[in-house]
């Protein structure tokens, strides 16, 4: 009897000691375990060829990928691994092949150089880059314009700047402002004024925000809107516009989205998973979702799931990860957003009302450290990604260009990455029909792209911190390909 206690206890011991990381299958040890042998360390090649040169020769679609590894390719001598490996590993090895494919492509066109009088030529239209300010900006996130000419940025460690026309930031970031956590990822975010900002002079923020009475060095913090008005350089008449509850706040450094649109009268603003992934799909929690309220903060009675006591009334659209970028097509009011994924799996969705996007039950990533998360792509009665980037570009910023200044870019959108700088999309009956890089990643993190008043593309960026735009080359660019 001892013994056997003995015995019991020990075997109890080791299933709850044993961390849940140990056990998780690495993509990387797959790989050289399985693949490396054939295939080079590198994936450069050996008696398999290379998986990383971006010629396919038994097809070149993540289905075929996948279906190469899992059943194999007896005649060519790849051998099947659905009996070794299950289809979540074999979904993180196509992710990884991507990436080592996507990093031995080369550059799509030159780096171009800001200040350059060397126009950039991509497919529709030819640019320079200008250099709006450098300097004296600390990791801004967000820009905004306002009608007199004056621009608000706001810088993640929690200040409200206002720049001159000129593009120089006042002496003294805007006093009064709500005092943020900056933990993490957390801190000031976006900043939009009201569509009726001529009358109404209300501008909105969101933000990491302590719970009300916390102390200012506190790390617990959750998404919240806010709106007030400028005098001079004074924030004032702040009036909160939506807050979570307690229970929602975490000291989770994570995933607190956050960008705001209005259209049609309402405001809709994102808000990230704060790093549970499960809340995304439980619809009690405004964590991981798409918002949508009256300006004033009042929810609409016609949201989809208001009346409903079980889910927070202010949803408009669930199973979001961390949306970063969120826009309004003016001409058809349909809502894009831009979601930051995980390794491999970042995504572009056409927002719908009521509509669930998936995560973390659907993606087409793998975890941050090379462990598998999902095998499934796609499920019956889940909004599918109009379009994803595997590997991921870290979705940041997102603008819908509806300027006059590059019209054969008229109605694309532009899509801001942390690691994979701007791209273009195009969309033709809700299809992307294309993914182009306009610069990459050796310009600078991306952080928010806007469409200016003046038609211009601006892009915010960190690591340098600076404000660039876009301006056309015109008659000059067939100089250079
Ligand atoms: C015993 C050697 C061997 C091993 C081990 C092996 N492969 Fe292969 N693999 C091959 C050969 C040979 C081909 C066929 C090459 C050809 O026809 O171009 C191939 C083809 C492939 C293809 C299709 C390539 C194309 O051009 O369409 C993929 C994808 C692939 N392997 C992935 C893997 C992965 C992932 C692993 C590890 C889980 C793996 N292979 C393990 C030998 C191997």
């Amino acid at each position: 009897m001892p013994a056997l206690r003995f015995f019991s206890f020990v075997a109890a011991c080791c299933v709850v000691a044993a961390p849940a990381h140990a056990v998780k299958t690495k993509v990387e040890e797959v790989y050289r375990e399985h693949c490396a042998s054939c295939h080079g360390a590198a994936m450069q090649g050996g008696s398999g060829g290379s998986l990383a040169d971006g010629l396919w020769n038994h097809g070149s679609t993540d289905q075929a990928i996948s279906q190469a590894i899992a059943e194999g390719i007896p005649d060519a001598g790849m051998p099947g691994f659905k009996r070794a490996l299950s289809p979540e590993v074999i979904r993180s090895l196509v992710v990884y092949i991507r990436e080592k494919e996507s990093s031995n492509r080369p550059a799509a066109r030159p780096v171009p150089a800001a200040a350059s009088t060397v126009p950039v030529k991509t497919t529709h239209e030819s640019y320079l880059l200008e250099t709006m300010l450098d300097g004296g900006l600390e990791t801004p996130w967000a820009l905004a314009f306002l009608p007199d000419g004056r621009k608000l940025v706001t810088e993640r460690g929690g200040r409200l700047k206002i720049l001159d026309e000129a593009w120089k930031p006042l002496p003294e970031p805007v006093s009064g402002t709500p005092s943020v956590v900056p933990n993490g990822q957390g801190g000031l975010l976006d900043v939009v004024p009201a569509p009726d900002f001529d009358t109404s002079g209300w501008i909105y923020l969101t933000y990491s925000a302590p719970l009300p009475g916390d102390s200012p060095d506190t790390k617990t913090s959750m998404t919240k809107v806010t709106r007030g008005r400028l005098s001079g350089n004074a924030w004032v008449d702040g009036e909160t516009v939506f807050e979570g509850d307690p229970d929602t706040h975490t000291t989770r450094g994570v995933h607190f989205g956050s960008r705001i649109v209005f259209d049609r009268g309402y405001l809709y603003f994102s808000i990230g998973d704060r790093g549970d992934a499960a809340k995304a799909q439980n619809l009690s929690v405004p964590i991981g979702k798409i918002l949508r309220l009256h300006p004033d903060g009042r929810v609409p009675d016609d949201n989809p799931f208001a009346g409903r006591s079980d889910a927070h009334p202010a949803i408009w659209s669930y199973g979001h990860r961390n949306p970063q970028g969120l826009v309004v097509d003016p001409q058809t009011h349909a809502i894009y957003a831009t979601e930051h994924g995980p390794r491999g799996g970042d995504e572009f969705n056409l927002i719908r009302n009521g509509a669930n996007f998936g995560w973390p039950l659907v993606c087409f990533g793998m975890n941050y450290d090379g462990s598998p998360l999902t095998a499934k792509t796609e499920m019956e009665g889940i909004d599918a990604p109009l379009h994803h980037w595997t590997p991921s570009i870290a979705t940041c910023g997102l603008a819908f260009y509806n300027g006059d200044k590059f019209p054969a870019w008229s109605r694309d959108f532009f899509v801001g990455g942390l690691k994979g700088g701007l791209h273009r999309l195009r969309l033709r009956e809700g299809r992307v029909v294309e993914d182009e890089v306009v610069f990459d990643s050796s310009v600078g993190r991306v952080r928010d792209v806007r469409c200016g008043p003046d038609g211009f593309i601006y892009v915010v960026l960190n690591q340098p911190d600076r404000i660039i735009r876009l301006v056309p080359a015109g008659g000059v660019a067939d100089a250079v390909k």
